[in-house]
């Protein structure tokens, strides 16, 4: 009696099981087909154009005279924007200029400033006075010369003002320019790093510095989008630059020019994004696939080891 009982309970149970499972499926293949679409919207279509001089005729670039700084210089120069370069030395900032105007036929001008004082915001204001500017490029940034225990850091109060400064006061000051806020028009850049997805150790100050910039600009972005300012958190991990001492490019460590060009097709697409396809399968996966955890325990023992090389082959 029992059997026939559990068996007609079984029986239907049936259509409601099969209904479930149809529905799981079938939800699983929608979330499938809308991840594979945007992602082949993002990185394969692009969002190339939306970065004109239409948004405004000047695009600034702080940390402009090298790395990624200089290829956000160069391609933006390339598609017809007069360029605003703001950088530490006169000579390199004079060089870039030169080569833009000579090469795209694009006005230029510069402000030579240090962002690690805090005393250079009014005459970045005066230099950018009257200008339309469409995009803004916070690029400069600077991190460890190696990685390292937070407490045998040398000179560490003067390491780490600088690095506020440079890193985030840059970011919050560059915001409150009111010249970017009049035509409710305008893209803003912030580059943050993958380092800022996570803790990185012996590299914390650095990592922690990213966490604000991503922080800050995902919060800024949604308290202005609605006024027709894009402000986008930009996470690359490593690219071929000063800064990371790495000097030929592979897949996963593309040239600062490989990386700006897919970067800003990601623009108006993505409001946080690793900007370039490699990096995004790898910002997945260390933040949806491995535990946090492991991610942290790895940096560690992988910064480590950079360290140690540090001492042994520059030091
Ligand atoms: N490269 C990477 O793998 C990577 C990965 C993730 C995030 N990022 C971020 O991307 C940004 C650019 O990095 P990068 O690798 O291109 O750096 P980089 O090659 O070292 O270039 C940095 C630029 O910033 C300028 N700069 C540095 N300190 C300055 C200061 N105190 N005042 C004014 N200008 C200063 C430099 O000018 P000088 O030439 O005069 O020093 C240079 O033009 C940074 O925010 C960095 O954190 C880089």
């Amino acid at each position: 009696m029992n059997w026939m009982n559990a068996e007609e309970t079984l029986r239907r149970a049936e259509a409601p099981l099969f209904w479930v499972g149809a529905f799981t499926v079938a939800s699983l293949a929608l979330w499938l087909l809308y991840r594979l679409l945007s992602g082949f919207r993002i990185w394969v279509l692009g969002n190339g154009q939306l970065l004109s001089p239409k948004l405004g005729k000047w695009a600034v670039v702080t940390g402009a005279t090298d790395g990624i700084g200089k290829s956000y210089a160069e391609e933006l120069a390339r598609r017809g924007f007069a360029m605003m370069l703001i950088s530490r030395s006169q000579d390199k900032l004079d060089g870039v200029a030169r080569t833009l105007k000579e090469q795209f036929k694009v006005k230029t001008r510069t402000i030579a400033v240090d962002f690690g004082k805090t005393d250079i915001y009014n005459k970045i204001e005066a230099g950018l006075a009257g200008l339309e500017i469409g995009v803004l490029v916070n690029n400069v940034g600077v991190s460890y010369p190696y990685p390292e225990y937070y407490l045998q850091i040398p000179d560490l109060d003067d390491f780490i003002t600088n690095m506020i400064n440079v890193n985030i006061t840059s970011v919050c000051q560059s915001l409150n320019l009111p010249c970017l806020f009049l035509r409710s028009k305008g893209v803003i850049l912030n580059i943050s790093s993958a380092s800022g997805m996570y803790p990185v150790p012996l590299l914390t100050a650095y990592s922690s510095t990213k966490a604000f910039v991503d922080f800050f600009s995902r919060g800024l972005h949604e308290e202005y989008r609605r006024q027709g300012i894009i402000i986008q958190s930009v996470l690359p991990f490593f690219v071929v630059t000063k800064m990371t001492r790495i000097k030929k490019p592979t897949l996963d460590k593309p040239t600062p020019e490989r990386y700006v060009a897919a970067e800003l097709a990601t623009v108006g697409l993505q409001g946080q994004t690793n900007g370039y396809f490699p990096h995004a399968v790898m910002g997945w996966l260390t933040t949806k696939l491995v535990p946090m955890k492991l991610v942290i325990f790895f940096g560690h023992i992988y910064d480590c080891k950079k360290g140690k090389l540090f001492y042994i082959f520059v030091k």
